[in-house]
């Protein structure tokens, strides 16, 4: 069963790795990745391994413990109950071999798993010198990864067999960063980073999640992992960066498509006309908007692109205040793509 899994998972693997190198547009959704299992997805890192071995063992050892106890409970509730011509026995004052029978054996378990678990912690948090970096910043709710050219993708795209550096920010509140392929998590914060490293072992795309309660669309807030065989990595950052070029030039709308999906927009803004944590895009082009302060403005241009770089200055009614700037994120032919994306959408009245 877990072989049938692993051969699944890396016959998808090879398909969906190949296709996000040749179309980077589709960035691969969560659906495109691992197949979901019962237990933990294949374990797909250098480390993972190890935490399973751990993992299982408590797991194993407590289910011991758990079956012993009870088994004790119910044989003694039964041996010694109280019933007619059954006389109690005198309470056992001191058993010197027992005691130190029952804490010797425990305290050598506990130090083993201790031993155990401290190695594979400092492994964990000791990231190798040559690793990749990648800069992770978390925002309600999405992910976003900078990668050393400065191109910028809400997928993480990695190497096999070569260590990943991620560090983290998040631009508002607590987030947490989770590959469960690769058995690592850590926290996202504000005001400081923190960082996780990984070698990932297996071609393919693996879930990303976010596992701390950070608001209304947490649930949403989760990326990809594609996992690039050799070249592969290096091949897609320089074709990335060049498709956003080339689109902004023969095919704007397309590239605010793009952009929409990668970027964050999505997990807020609809384009079918239902509302979300932000107005849709459906139909909203020349209108006319109501603002929280009661005044009025008109969706175009300067509308989309001063509520992209200054969300909170211009509020709609009836939404809260809750987008991020995107100054600094977004260069201006990006902004233009998006214009032109949300004015393909429809004309409202
Ligand atoms: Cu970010 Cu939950």
């Amino acid at each position: 069963m877990i072989a049938n899994l692993a051969s699944l998972l890396f016959a998808m693997a090879d398909t969906t790795a190949e296709a996000a190198e040749g179309a980077v547009a589709a960035a691969p959704q969560p659906t495109d990745t691992e197949p979901a299992t019962f237990w933990m997805p294949p374990a797909s890192s250098t480390q993972a391994a190890d935490v399973d071995w751990l993992f299982y063992g408590i797991l194993g050892l407590s289910t011991i413990c758990f079956i012993g106890i009870t088994a004790a409970v119910v044989m003694f509730v039964m041996k010694y109950r109280h019933r007619p011509g059954h006389t109690s026995s005198p309470s056992a004052s001191h058993n010197d071999s027992l005691e130190i029978t029952w804490t010797i054996i425990p305290t050598i378990v506990v130090a083993i798993i201790f031993v155990l678990g401290w190695r594979g912690y400092t492994q964990l948090i000791t990231t190798p010198k040559h690793a990749i970096e990648v800069l992770v910043t978390g925002q309600k709710w999405n992910w976003t990864y900078t990668y050393p050219n400065g191109l910028v993708d809400s997928t993480l795209h990695v190497p096999v067999d070569e260590p990943v550096r991620l560090v983290m920010k998040s631009e508002d509140v607590l987030h947490s960063f989770y590959i469960p392929a690769f058995r690592i998590k850590q926290d996202v914060m504000p005001q400081r980073y923190t960082q996780l490293w990984f070698e990932a072992t297996e071609v393919g795309n693996y879930r990303v999640y976010c596992t701390e309660y950070c608001g209304q669309a947490h649930s949403s807030m989760d990326s990809v992992v594609v996992v690039h065989p050799p070249g592969g990595y290096e091949k897609f950052l320089d074709r990335a960066e060049e498709l956003e070029i080339e689109l902004s030039k023969t095919n704007p709308a397309k590239l605010g498509e793009m952009l929409y999906e990668k970027r964050g927009c999505k997990q807020c803004h609809s384009v079918d006309g239902s509302a979300g944590t932000g107005p849709t895009f459906k139909g909203s082009w020349g209108t006319q908007v109501q603002l929280a302060d009661g005044t009025q403005v008109a969706f175009d241009e300067n509308y989309v692109r001063d509520s992209i770089l200054e969300p909170q200055a211009q509020v709609h009614k009836g939404f809260n205040p809750v987008m991020p700037t995107y100054q600094g994120k977004l260069k201006d032919f990006h902004i233009t793509g998006l214009i032109q994306y949300i004015k393909s959408l429809g004309e409202g009245n």
